[in-house]
């Protein structure tokens, strides 16, 4: 199969290529990507010299670029991963996203329609649904309440990307996913960024009062998802990825300090997140009555999988966080911590 993947250098994105060129002989594979600040080759560094994967750089606000690298790649299918996908950063600069992740699936989408492609994987996000209240959980059919620039931005290129099966026929399937972790995650987001805090003694910045509940997969266990949804998804469907793993946000702090055997008091409750979902709660049902998948890491053991790689990997740490993301990290934690809610 040819595919384009787009995204590939990020963190979900390059765990799906490190996955189906191992497991997959006879995949090709073109990775468009723009190399934002999220996007890292070197967490392809151990399929760069394969002859089955090449890189476009491109971005996927410029339309023309977009549609000469499909026509070129003439994938039979696209799994579409690149987007900004922080929702701190979308509060803090919101065009971006919606440059990337609306007008950027829509020229995608557009060139897709125009080579013929004959499925279209949009790899979407649980947060589409806002916050769930206790004891529900959110299946396909729940209304959209998005919250923040970027869950907007996703529910909105959501609802492009469906209306080109209805009214196109073009075989597009939405994935909606709960939250990732896992090796090469970029330190923005909440378990990377407590690893490496904890690793180098620095304050773990909490939210408000670290009671949102989030639903944590594991990164490869959602490529396996998207694979499936891939292979046997139904073209038009929406399919729900949850790893069936609900914590409070201040349980995982409490579960990295104890597997880094670092003190708590480093945890720093600080302001919270503007417009904060309290809960997110999805089920998988209908993905696994489909296709037979299921999660198979359990969260401690993948836990402590990233923790390790975290350890290891100091040096791909430091490199990420110089540079620019200094600039988005003084800004975003600056007054939240000046501010801190304790
Ligand atoms: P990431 O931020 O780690 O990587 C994003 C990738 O997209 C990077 O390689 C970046 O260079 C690329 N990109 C960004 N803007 C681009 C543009 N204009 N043109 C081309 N490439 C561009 O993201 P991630 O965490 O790997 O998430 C991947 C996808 O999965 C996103 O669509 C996200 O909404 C979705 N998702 C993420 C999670 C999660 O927990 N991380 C959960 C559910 C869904
Ligand atoms: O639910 C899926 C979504 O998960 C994906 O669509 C997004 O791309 C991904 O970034 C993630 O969004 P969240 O906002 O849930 O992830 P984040 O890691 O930023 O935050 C997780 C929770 O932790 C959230 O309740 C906010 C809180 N938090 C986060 C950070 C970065 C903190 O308390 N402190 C922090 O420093």
């Amino acid at each position: 199969m040819k595919l384009l993947v787009t995204g590939g250098a990020g963190f979900i994105g390059s765990a799906f290529i490190r996955l189906l060129l191992a497991e997959d002989s006879a995949v090709q594979i073109v990775n468009l990507d723009a190399l934002t600040y999220a996007g890292n080759l070197e967490n392809l560094e151990s399929v760069s010299a394969d002859s089955r994967y090449k890189l476009a750089h491109v971005d996927l606000r410029n339309a023309e670029a977009v549609s000469q690298t499909v026509e070129e790649a003439a994938p039979d299918a696209i799994v579409h991963f690149a987007a900004e996908s922080h929702v701190d950063r979308s509060i803090l600069s919101p065009k971006p996203v919606i440059d990337t992740n609306f007008v950027g699936t829509f020229h995608l989408l557009e060139a897709a329609k125009k080579a013929g492609v004959k499925r279209f994987v949009h790899v979407s996000t649980d947060e589409v649904y806002g916050s769930i209240d206790e004891p529900n959980e959110a299946d396909e059919s729940a209304p959209l309440r998005a919250s923040s620039p970027y869950s907007a931005s996703k529910a909105g290129s959501d609802m492009l990307a469906l209306s080109y099966w209805t009214t196109y026929k073009m075989p597009v399937l939405v994935t909606r996913a709960s939250n990732n972790y896992g090796p090469y995650q970029f330190p923005e987001k909440l378990i990377p960024l407590m690893i490496a805090n904890a690793l180098e003694d620095k304050p773990l910045p909490v939210y408000g009062d670290g009671m949102q509940i989030r639903d944590w997969l594991y990164v490869d266990d959602h490529c396996r998802a998207i694979r499936a949804v891939l292979e046997r998804g139904k073209a038009g469907e929406i399919y729900n990825v949850g790893g069936s793993k609900d914590l409070p946000n201040i349980d995982v702090v409490h579960k990295i300090l104890a597997a880094t055997g670092k003190t708590e008091s480093l945890i720093r409750y600080v302001q919270d997140r503007p417009g904060h979902d309290r809960r997110y709660a999805i089920t998988s049902e209908k993905l696994m009555t489909e296709t037979g998948w299921a999660p198979q890491m359990e969260f401690e053991q993948g836990l402590a999988e990233t923790i390790r790689w975290y350890q290891e990997n100091s040096a791909w740490v430091e490199r990420v966080r110089s540079g620019a993301y200094r600039q988005y990290y003084e800004s975003n934690y600056a007054e939240r911590m000046a501010a801190d809610s304790d």
